[in-house]
């Protein structure tokens, strides 16, 4: 049986969490946003305006609406103001030792019955998950970037995950007008273990068939059918967020299309981080 979610807390205000967010408010639910500092996340929280804004300039919000979203939105610098919460999902920095630390905080503040979700792109949720001693109710939730127009989420099934969590999962998705789909905690899950190999194999053409990047990305558009081109996409996910993800994924499978080109490795500590640092494959 799923549980009802009245409230949802989401840790981590980043692209990733402050979209989820946003889902959230619009879809009717008080949220409670939690950043590291006040300046954090009063950023995000006119990011969400702003894109809600938008929305109502384009006629596909009525302005009460999008006003009554974004009061839904409560901000706070402390974990432990997401005691109420019925589902918190965690979108910090893609590190296990942190993200380990932050269930096991969550653990001791939430009420025992709340589902805790991590939007983890490739670290093992089951780990995460270890770091607690209620594991049952630790579930994967990967949403894609952009998450307020990308359909998609990933429900992931973590070892010790129950029945109650992990359909809970599902129902929230469907509620945020998601299209949710079930899978198992294996490194990348669906996507990502298809997507971030292809991605690494396109950057690796660069060099071979010594194209450019405008005629890759134009290859694949108008030859594969994608929405962008791969070094848009690179650049719209952050490579440094591609290279983790990468990194993560050759530990596990030790398969060489895994691992980082080292062109991107470069770029990645050079600070071409794509849109957000303003440069990386193209320049923003
Ligand atoms: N948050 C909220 N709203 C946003 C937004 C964001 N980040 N970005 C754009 N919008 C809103 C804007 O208001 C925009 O309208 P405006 O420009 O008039 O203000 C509106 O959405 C429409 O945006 P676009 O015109 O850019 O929309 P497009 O029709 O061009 O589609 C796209 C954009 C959906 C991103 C499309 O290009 C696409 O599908 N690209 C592929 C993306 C993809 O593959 N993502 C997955 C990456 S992998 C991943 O996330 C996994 C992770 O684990 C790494």
């Amino acid at each position: 049986m799923a549980g009802e979610i009245r409230k949802v807390g989401v840790v981590g205000l980043g692209a990733m969490g402050s979209g989820i967010a946003q889902l959230c408010v619009e879809a009717g639910v008080e949220t409670v946003g939690r950043e590291v500092t006040a300046e954090l996340g009063q950023k995000a929280h006119d990011r969400i305006a702003h894109f809600l804004t938008r929305k109502v300039e384009k006629g596909l919000l009525e302005r009460p609406t999008r006003d009554a979203a974004v009061a839904r939105l409560t901000l706070t610098t402390d974990v432990a103001e997401l005691a109420d919460c019925d589902l918190v999902i965690e979108a910090i920095v893609e590190e296990l030792g942190p993200k380990q630390e932050l269930f096991s905080e969550l653990e001791r503040v939430c009420r025992p019955g709340a589902v805790l979700a991590t939007n983890t792109s490739a670290l093992s949720v089951t780990e995460i998950a270890s770091a607690t001693s209620t594991p049952e109710r630790v579930v994967g939730m990967h949403f894609f970037n952009p998450a307020p127009l990308m359909p998609l989420v990933e429900i992931v099934r973590a070892e010790l995950s129950s029945d109650a969590a992990f359909e809970t999962a599902y129902a929230f998705g469907e509620r945020l007008g998601k299209h949710p789909i079930r899978c198992h905690d294996t490194p990348g899950f669906v996507v990502n273990r298809v997507l971030i190999p292809l991605l690494n194999d396109c950057v690796h053409v660069l060099d071979e068939a010594r194209v450019t990047v405008e005629d890759l990305d134009a290859g694949m558009r108008h030859g594969a059918g994608w929405p962008m081109g791969p070094c848009e996409l690179l650049d719209l996910v952050g490579l440094d967020v591609h290279v983790h993800a990468s990194e993560a994924l050759w530990e596990k499978l030790r398969e060489p299309r895994m691992a980082a080109p080292p062109r991107l490795v470069a770029m990645a500590n050079a600070g071409l981080l794509g849109r957000k640092t303003g440069q990386g494959f193209y320049s923003y």
